[in-house]
């Protein structure tokens, strides 16, 4: 089977080719990064003109790479939401267009839904796993039972994580996107420079909050007087995240065992899914309960096209489709 994945619902044109045996056979991802960044961050309008000038010249290219012709095809998954809405629109309206004229099936896509899945396209993933998706809009634990069955056991009740990293290079004028450059800094930085709080990591709650720590973050970055400072600001803020990131997962590990819900591993996905800190220190974490730690290659946690054609894959073998009127929406919870 083979379907084809296109994305927009934020900074990244994306569209690709995968099959059911798990081959991606093209990925090409068109990223706005130049377009955003002078202006620190996503600008929506910007954003939706760049994927309407770019989403034909993408999906042509996902289609010769893979060198496939639409008549090959099975299905055509574009993401719905949620997203920037003006970016969306583009997206499903072209996958929609494209599904109707060339007579295939259309499946409407969850953009978090198919972060949250696409381990499942690069490892041997099985249900039920534990998920920690964190990426520049979302920040959920969460329980996987199905491709449609998520039990949300947290969120976050202000900032994602992803944010959080924009926001703190923003701040320390480190421009954006803010988790790559973060992290290189803090491979240079002395962690313990800094003392950074660590909200909500209390008992009973599995929830997150980022907004405090960002703003301790600013209340340092005023007392930072050289660039080595700043530095030890970015490694002190990232090893709060991990430290934050190992107390949730550490709860909601002893939930399952507590519940005997027996997850089959720990996974992690979304743009922050790239940071090889955060990874190395979680499949140590896991390690501890002798349980695998899975996260997708690089290129696969940000977002990209193969993740939205895989979970059409799925959606497709539970014969789920959907109607072209299916609307975009900015919002779209997972559970
Ligand atoms: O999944 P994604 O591409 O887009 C959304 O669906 O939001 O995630 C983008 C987010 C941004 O906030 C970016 O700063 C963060 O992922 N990110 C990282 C890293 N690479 C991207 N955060 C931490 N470390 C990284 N290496
Ligand atoms: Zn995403």
């Amino acid at each position: 089977m083979l379907v084809l994945g296109i994305e927009s619902s934020c900074d990244e044109t994306a569209a690709a080719v995968v099959n059911d045996k798990k081959e991606i056979l093209s990925n090409v991802i068109y990223s706005q990064i130049a377009e955003h960044k002078s202006f620190g961050g996503v600008v929506p309008e910007i954003a939706a003109r760049a994927h309407l000038e770019k989403i034909d010249i993408v999906v042509r290219k996902a289609l010769s790479d893979a060198k496939v012709e639409l008549s090959y095809l099975d299905a055509v998954a574009g993401t719905c939401g949620p997203g920037l809405i003006g970016g969306v629109i583009v997206g499903a309206t072209f996958a929609k267009s494209l599904a109707m004229s060339s007579g295939l099936p259309f499946i409407a896509v969850n953009h978090i839904k198919a972060h949250a899945l696409c381990p499942r396209l690069t490892n041997d993933v099985a249900f039920p796993y534990l998920l920690m998706l964190a990426s520049g809009g979302h920040c959920q634990l969460c329980i996987v039972r199905d491709v449609d069955d998520f039990e949300v056991l947290g969120a976050t009740i202000d900032d994602s994580v992803g944010e959080a990293f924009d926001k703190v290079a923003k701040l320390l004028e480190l421009g954006y996107p803010g988790g790559p450059v973060i992290e290189k800094n803090a491979k240079l930085g002395n962690d313990a420079k800094f003392v950074l709080p660590h909200p909500m990591c209390v008992k009973n709650t599995m929830d997150f909050s980022f907004s405090g720590l960002k703003t301790a973050v600013k209340v340092a970055a005023e007392k930072c007087e050289s660039e080595q400072d700043k530095i030890d600001l970015c490694a002190a803020f990232q090893k709060t995240v991990i430290e934050i990131l190992r107390y949730k997962i550490t709860q909601a590990i002893k939930h399952c065992l507590k519940e005997k819900i027996k997850i089959s591993c720990v996974v992690m996905s979304g743009g922050v899914a790239a940071n090889q800190a955060i990874c190395k220190s979680l499949t140590n974490l896991c390690e501890e309960f002798h349980l695998n730690f899975v996260a997708p290659p690089i290129r696969l946690c940000t977002d990209n096209g193969a993740m939205i054609a895989w979970l059409g894959i799925e959606k497709y073998l539970s014969h789920e489709f959907d109607e072209l009127n299916f609307a975009p929406r900015p919002r779209w919870p997972l559970n």
